[in-house]
């Protein structure tokens, strides 16, 4: 089937005919201009290495490697993120259903346990997500007990902040966290809440036209839309265009309802943005192919040189494996795509790709997830500032521990999840310990910063100031 021309879908090719206003020379390497704008540029935090040794390529992560590394991106390589953790078109503080009278009751209690109280206020945790407190779907029990003893359910009736830090993605920060707080049954806010390609919002300052990949359906363009992406293409829009883009691909009817096909052989594309495992392997891997081999991001042509005018790619995160509710081992994630990418592209061309991996353990994404823990802070407690004890529970040792070890976080390992080792993970093991699962995780945190005798349950019948008795006869 011929491809379309502009003139069959009702492009008007003059605007895709423009050159592209990006900020950013297009010059195949990844460098990113200096700070500026709404963003800050974080540097990649360690060295050079492969992935699956001489055979793919040297910047990647090899698992059987005993070293202990923090990021899968080279020296040099920035990753620009957010200067304010809180853009409004993102911004949503789910309270669920607060008592007026429960919170005023919970702060004369606290009033009460001054000492207490302040230690609460310095104590926060991270959670990873698929592993920790759910897989998939499906909730972990224990997780929603865990969360409703942070949500208040404990002797001072005290929020204890904790923010949601995960690889996954796919879907927009609003979706994930209705979906999230239906399973777990406590409110999440998407101002407590990280994604995989969150901090990627920043990108949107650099890059005007992006080929973006991954996800169900066409979810992923709405994400990037959101963060302010001006023209976002998705592989589907590509297929709609020229079926034999991807030899082996059909679209539904329904899909092709929904596609945005234009003349794509005279849109310049800026940049690739892989935000969440593919769905179409074989086109995603073909698209990606055809941007990275062309002249300066123009389909249907070739470049002479690979690297020259080579557009960049970017990750939203680098794990290579991740926990479901498979009951055999760990399945296989984006990371396994970008590998099969990179020894497609060194094949192809003979050298290395060029590429940025954002998530866990990349410090760019825990140095955002500072500036939206200080935010709940704020909202929480009404102070921006980074509680001193704050404690990791993750189940991956190669992305949440050995991230969270590095950037000076108590660190706790679960069992419920990609994790199926011993005592601890001999490569990156966690510092505060293994636990079953993230319920006891929180109880062992919390009994060290607060006391073992610290009441994991709040009694709504006792008003502390008419029992007085220092709050403690609130406590059942
Ligand atoms: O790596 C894929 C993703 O599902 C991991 O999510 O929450 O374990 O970081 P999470
Ligand atoms: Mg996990």
């Amino acid at each position: 089937m011929a491809r379309f021309e502009d003139t069959d879908l009702g492009v008007d090719p003059r605007a895709s005919d423009a050159p592209a206003p990006s900020p950013r020379p297009s010059n195949g390497g990844l460098a990113i201009p200096s700070d500026g704008g709404n963003t800050i540029e974080i540097p990649a935090t360690r060295s050079a290495i492969s992935d699956a040794a001489q055979f793919m390529h040297n910047l990647s992560l090899a698992p059987s490697m005993k070293d202990r590394r923090g990021s899968r991106n080279s020296f040099g390589t920035s990753l620009p993120i957010p200067r304010s953790p809180r853009l409004s078109r993102l911004s949503s503080v789910q309270r669920g259903t607060p008592s007026v009278s429960r919170d005023i009751m919970a702060s004369q209690v606290q009033d009460l346990n001054k000492e207490k109280t302040a230690k609460a206020k310095n104590m926060a945790f991270a959670f990873d997500i698929d592993g920790v407190l759910a897989h998939g779907n499906h909730a972990i029990e224990e997780a929603k007990t865990a969360l409703k003893i942070l949500n208040g359910d404990n002797e001072l009736g005290i929020r204890i902040p904790h923010i949601l830090l995960t690889n996954g993605g796919g879907k927009t920060e609003e979706a994930r966290c209705a979906q999230l707080s239906e399973i777990l049954e406590q409110p999440i806010s998407t101002d407590q809440f990280i994604q995989s390609h969150t901090p990627m919002q920043a990108l949107a300052e650099y890059y005007e036209t992006v080929l973006v990949l991954g996800g169900d359906g066409f979810k992923i363009r709405e994400v990037a839309e959101n963060y302010g992406f001006k023209n976002v293409v998705h592989p589907k829009d590509l297929l709609a265009w020229d079926p034999s883009i991807s030899p082996w691909s059909t679209l539904t009817e329904e899909e092709k309802k929904e596609a945005r096909p234009q003349d794509f052989s005279k849109v310049k594309f800026d940049a690739i943005m892989v935000f969440a495992d593919s769905r179409d392997y074989q086109t995603d891997f073909q698209v990606i192919m055809d941007l990275l081999l062309a002249e300066d991001g123009k389909l249907m042509t070739k470049a002479q040189d690979p690297v020259a005018t080579r557009i960049p790619i970017y990750f939203s995160q680098g794990d290579l494996l991740m926990p479901t509710e498979h009951k055999g081992l760990p399945r296989l994630t984006q990371g396994a795509f970008r590998i099969s990418v990179e020894a497609q592209y060194k094949t192809l061309t003979g050298v290395d790709l060029e590429r940025v991996v954002y998530g866990k353990p990349e410090r760019a994404t825990y140095t955002y997830a500072d500036e939206v823990m200080k935010s709940w802070m704020e909202e929480l407690h009404g102070e921006a500032r980074l509680p001193d004890n704050i404690y990791m529970v993750g189940d991956n040792p190669a992305s949440d521990i050995i991230g969270g070890n590095m950037y000076g976080w108590n660190t706790c390992l679960v069992r419920t999840g990609v994790f199926q080792g011993g005592e601890n993970d001999l490569n990156s093991p966690a510092n505060f310990g293994v636990f079953p699962h993230v319920l006891d995780a929180v109880k062992a945190a919390i009994a060290k910063e607060l006391g073992e005798d610290f009441k994991l349950k709040w009694n709504p019948k006792v008003n502390p100031v008419l029992h007085g008795d220092g709050g403690a006869s609130a406590i059942e």
